[in-house]
Formats: structure tokens, C-alpha cells, sequence
């Protein structure tokens, strides 16, 4: 198979995170693409855990339909994967001697049963390392490069003791010994091998990517509160902001933390914060600050399943509404949406440089999928990206305006402590001079100088331009965000694939729309346009339909899940 998926499920604390990610890890060392997608509860212990990383030799758009391989630690997990048991499948369950009770039958999938916890327990006295006798047994039967999985067991468990790294060594032999003593191999999955030069590749996270993006593009200044599924933002710019002379805060609150930004930027940092949902609603009001004092400021929201605490460590794309229109009064900001690991790295660039062109609020909006998720990508080069840097005010001006009113609505900006560069910075509606005012003229006026950059903004090259998928004159189009644009990729090829007439555009500037791309788009279909997102109200097709004379199809799904290839695959059947 040039295409496989192996799921692993069953209790959070369990290990399924662990082994999963180093069934990723081995594949990835194999040379081959990775793409991973982990689900879990917000307990820290108990509840359904899923890991699951779908290999190849080709590249990966999304996370794929079902698995091929799936290996359940308990009954719960089996229950839940059942109907996707389907014939060609291959179960590989804990029994017996574990919470599954009763030997497993399905009629078409291929079942190797293997006492993970019995011999965790009784043969090797730690029934943490369960995890590590399922990783064997996987590793014996598809071919799951061992040397790998040890360097990686090294790795992970070897702060935790020789003894703790030697008894999962012995766990890894166990699994593997238990298939060959007890199963001859009757399905036809390996995981193989690439002949892919592995020195260009890394393997990252989609949230460590969001911090590799930024410290590319030049931060150097992160302030943020921590909050399921965003922190690993941090966590990777805490080891590496320091390295170059950078400064991160963690703030009391996600207010405080905005706010830290703010100061730093007004203070001539690049200056970044990572939250998700919950947090980003509490920094609306001074996201409407960024927007009057014009504060360059980046802010990656990575989404989780809301309203209110929701589903914390859920998949959602349901702050759109938020991240456009949230806060008080007219308060411009420009909001983009990545499609991959590799994609937000570049992203995080643009978000800066169009922040620092324009000194206005960008949003980066990643989601509980993209952010958790791993992938082997081309190793970036950072020279390669173009670098922006607000405009500053020159030395010595006699009069120095910081609101001047100027054709693109862009005013240079003073550094605290430039000769001649005081202003005064608040939210206050303000004159060019910037002090404070209620005039109805000058409210007009630095409505219009605001707002006037977004229409620069949607032309602006350093935007990546949306991209075509298909022919032209086909008789659908279809058209998503964030992580979900990398399922219509691999849906738009299977429906071609099939002779169906669809194409789809994908565009990684959510807001402010660009109106006139969409238009030229929708006209070779017909104004035929399906929109597919995970939240409830549809909020890219409510927001296209408010800017374009589209009447778009909503397709939504709000499960907490990603959107699966086959499922718009079947959608976009039915609508055409
Ligand atoms: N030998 C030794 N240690 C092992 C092991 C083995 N074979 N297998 C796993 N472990 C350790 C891991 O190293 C980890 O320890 P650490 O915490 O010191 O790193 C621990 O056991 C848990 O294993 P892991 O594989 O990382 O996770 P899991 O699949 O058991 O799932 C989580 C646990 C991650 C789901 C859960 O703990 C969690 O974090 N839940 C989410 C909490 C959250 O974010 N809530 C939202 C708040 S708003």
C-alpha cells in the first residue's frame, strides 16, 4: 500500500499518544510522508484517546477516510471504531487478559488478538508499558521500522530511568514475539519504506510550526495565557525566543496578554500571542485597541470546539464570526486561515509582515486539528521569505503627525524615545497629531484612514493568491478554510478521478474577502459554489454570501471531528 492509516485507541493515560506518535515518528524515519491526527478527553486520565497517523509515499492533503489498520486497548474504543471495521480492515485488539471481554469476529476484517495488558502486568511487572507490547506487535506486522521505535523510546522515556527505558525495549520484544508465536500475517498492509532524502525534511507540529513561522518572519515578543489546544505555540517559542534576545511573558490572563503585546509593540517588537476560543473572546476589547492606536500584532487563535470551555480539546472551525466581526464598535483587522503544517509557517510570515505593512491586528486562525497534528515537511529556508518591517518615522521631522491622514491610510510610526516622535497612544478616537478628539469630522476621517487599508490588503502579493483546483468551466465549485481546504484538495481529486466537473479555490485570506477572485470563480460554475466547515452555522458561506451575490451551499459538520475526504466526496455527488 503507497496509502495507509493505523488508528490506535483506547484510555487517556494509557500511552496512546506515546505510541502513536512514535508509529509517526518510524514512518516518518522510513522516509515516507506523515500526516497525524490525536483526539482526546480534557481529563487528564480516562475517557477515549485516539492517535492516528496515515503514511505515504505521495503527498498528504487531510487526514483521510477511516483507517486501514486499527488497534484497540479496550472495549470502548472498539465500540467506538466499530462501524468503521469495515471488510479489508485490520483490528488488532488487547485480549485476552484485558477490558475486552470476548474474542473478536467481524466478518471481512482481519483480527490478531495480542494480551497487551496481561503481559505488561503479569510478565513485566509495569502495566504502563501495555503501550509499548501493542507498538511490538504493530511493529511485527506491518513492518514498523524497530530500530526507530527504540531510538525513540530512548528518547521519550529516557529521563524516566534505564530501568523504565529497558523494561519498554522488553515490551517491544514481547508484542512482537506474542504475533510471531501465535498468528501467521493474512492481511496485505506494510508500512514500506521511501527512497526520500530525509535530510530536507523536518517533522513538526502544526503548533510548533505556527512558532518556527514567527521567529522566521521576525518576533520577538510573545505574551500569552495557556489554553488547550494552543500552548505548544509557546512551549516551542519559550525555548527558542530566548536564543535570539527575545522576551515571553506569561501573563495572568488573556487580556493581560494582549495587552503585554501591545506595550511591546508600541514599543518596536515584533510581537505575537497564541490562544484559542475562550481567550481570543477575552481580548476583543483590545483587539479594537490594536485597531484605533494602529498596534501591529499577530494573534494565533488555534480553534477548539466552543461555545464557552466547550469542547477544549476538540477539532472546531467556529471562531470565524469572532475573529472577523468580534469586539465593539468599527475595528478593521485582517484574518488568515493556514491549510497545513508546511502552510503555517508561511502564513505566520504573511500575518507578520501584513501586521507590520499595515500596523494593523492580524489573525491567524489554526484549529485543534492542524495545531496537535504532525507532518514530515520540507525543511523551510529562512532566507527565502521576504521580511517586512513597519514604516518609521524619520529623524528630525518638525512636526511629527502619528495619524496623518495619507493615501493608503498608513502613517509612519514613532519608537518611543525617537527626538520629535512623542504621541499620545490610547483608544481614544484621535486628530492626525493623535491627540484626542470627538469631532465628527475626525471620527470620519480615521474611519476612513483605517478601513482604507483593506482594500489594499486584499490585493497585496504578499498574500499568498488563492489557488485553482480544477477546470475552469466546471459545473461545481467548491471552497473551504483552514485545515479543511486540505480535505477539498483530496475531494476534488477523487471526484475528478470519477469524471465529475468540479474545482475548488483556496484562499488563505478569510478576511477582508477578496470579492473579486470569488466572483471570476464562481462564473465558470454557474455561482454553484459548495462551502464545507466544521462548525453549526456555516460561517465562511454566511460571510461570503454577506460579501458576494453568491448564494452558497453550506455543508457543515460539527462532531468535533475533521471533515472526511470521503464524506465531502459523497456531498459534492449529491449536490451535483
Ligand atoms: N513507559 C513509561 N511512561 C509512559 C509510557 C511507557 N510505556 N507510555 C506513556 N508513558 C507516560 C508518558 O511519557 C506521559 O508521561 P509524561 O506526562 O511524564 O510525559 C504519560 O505516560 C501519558 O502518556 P501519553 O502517551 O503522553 O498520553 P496518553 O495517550 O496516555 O493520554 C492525555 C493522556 C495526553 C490524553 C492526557 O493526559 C491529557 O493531557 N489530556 C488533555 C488535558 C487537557 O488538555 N485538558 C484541557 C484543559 S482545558
Amino acid at each position: 500500500m503507497s496509502d495507509l492509516i493505523i488508528r490506535i485507541g483506547g484510555e487517556g493515560g494509557e500511552g496512546i499518544i506515546s505510541a502513536g506518535d512514535m508509529v509517526a515518528q518510524a514512518a516518518a524515519h522510513s522516509g515516507l510522508n506523515i500526516l497525524t491526527f490525536k483526539t482526546f478527553p480534557a481529563e487528564i486520565r480516562g475517557g477515549y484517546a485516539m492517535y492516528q497517523t496515515r503514511f505515504s509515499t505521495e503527498t498528504i492533503k487531510s487526514e483521510g477516510s477511516g483507517f486501514q489498520v486499527f488497534c484497540a486497548f479496550n472495549q470502548e474504543a472498539l465500540d467506538n471504531n466499530m462501524e468503521e471495521l469495515i471488510p479489508g480492515t485490520v483490528l488488532v485488539y488487547d485480549y485476552p487478559g484485558g477490558d475486552i471481554k470476548e474474542e473478536v469476529k467481524i466478518d471481512g476484517v482481519t483480527c490478531y488478538n495480542v494480551p497487551m495488558s496481561r503481559i505488561a502486568k503479569k510478565d513485566l511487572e509495569m502495566y504502563r508499558a501495555k503501550n509499548m507490547v501493542a507498538l511490538g506487535a504493530l511493529s511485527e506486522l506491518f513492518d514498523i521500522d524497530e530500530a526507530s521505535v527504540r531510538e525513540t523510546i530512548q528518547g521519550k522515556f529516557g529521563k524516566k530511568g534505564e530501568a523504565v527505558v529497558n523494561t519498554n525495549f522488553k515490551a517491544i520484544e514481547a508484542g512482537s514475539s506474542y504475533i510471531k508465536e501465535n498468528h501467521k500475517k493474512t492481511d496485505q498492509y506494510t508500512m514500506g519504506k521511501s527512497d526520500k532524502k530525509m535530510d530536507d525534511v523536518i517533522i513538526i507540529s502544526g503548533n510548533d510550526a505556527a512558532g518556527l513561522g514567527a521567529l522566521i518572519a521576525g518576533c520577538d515578543f510573545l505574551s500569552l495565557y495557556p489554553i488547550t489546544p494552543a500552548t505548544e505555540v509557546a512551549i516551542f517559542l519559550s525555548k527558542m525566543l530566548p536564543r535570539k534576545n527575545g522576551t515571553i511573558v506569561q501573563a495572568e490572563d488573556e487580556i493581560a496578554s494582549l495587552g503585554n503585546v501591545l506595550g511591546a509593540s508600541f514599543g518596536g517588537a515584533k510581537a505575537m500571542t497564541s490562544t484559542s476560543g475562550p481567550g481570543l473572546s477575552l481580548m476583543q476589547e483590545l483587539l479594537g485597541y490594536a485597531s484605533m492606536a494602529e498596534l501591529p500584532c499577530v494573534v494565533v487563535n488555534v480553534q477548539r470546539g466552543g461555545p464557552s470551555t466547550g469542547l477544549p480539546t476538540k477539532h472546531e472551525q467556529s471562531d470565524l464570526f469572532m475573529a472577523v466581526h468580534g469586539g465593539h464598535g468599527d475595528a478593521p483587522r485582517v484574518v488568515l486561515s493556514p491549510e497545513n503544517v508546511s502552510d503555517i509557517i508561511d502564513i505566520m510570515v504573511v500575518a507578520f509582515n501584513i501586521s507590520e505593512k499595515y500596523q494593523i491586528p492580524v489573525l491567524v486562525l489554526s484549529d485543534g486539528s492542524l495545531g496537535f497534528r504532525t507532518e514530515s515537511i520540507p525543511a523551510p529556508d529562512p532566507k527565502s521569505y521576504t521580511i517586512v518591517n513597519r514604516e518609521k518615522m524619520t529623524d528630525g521631522q518638525a512636526e511629527y503627525k502619528r495619524y496623518q491622514l495619507t493615501k493608503s491610510g498608513v502613517s509612519p510610526i514613532s519608537i518611543p524615545g525617537q527626538p520629535g516622535g512623542n504621541y499620545i497612544c490610547t483608544g481614544l478616537e484621535h486628530k492626525e497629531s493623535s491627540a484626542p478628539s470627538f469631532a465628527p469630522a475626525d471620527h470620519v476621517a480615521q474611519s476612513d484612514k483605517r478601513f482604507k487599508k483593506l482594500d489594499d490588503v486584499v490585493k497585496d502579493s504578499l498574500i499568498p493568491a488563492p489557488e485553482k483546483q480544477g477546470d475552469d468551466d466546471a459545473e461545481l465549485g467548491v471552497m473551504s478554510w483552514g485545515s479543511t481546504m486540505g480535505t477539498v484538495r483530496e475531494a476534488v481529486d477523487m471526484a475528478i478521478a470519477e469524471g465529475l466537473k468540479v474545482k475548488a479555490l483556496h484562499s488563505r485570506l478569510v478576511w477582508p474577502v477578496p470579492v473579486d477572485v470569488i466572483e471570476e470563480f464562481a462564473k465558470g460554475c454557474n455561482g454553484k459554489v459548495l462551502i464545507p466547515e466544521i462548525n453549526y452555522q456555516g460561517q465562511l458561506a454566511e460571510i461570503i454570501k454577506g460579501k458576494t451575490s453568491l448564494d452558497p451551499i453550506s455543508y457543515r459538520q460539527c462532531d468535533g471531528l475533521p471533515m472526511s475526504p470521503e464524506n465531502l466526496l459523497a456531498k459534492i455527488k449529491e449536490v451535483l
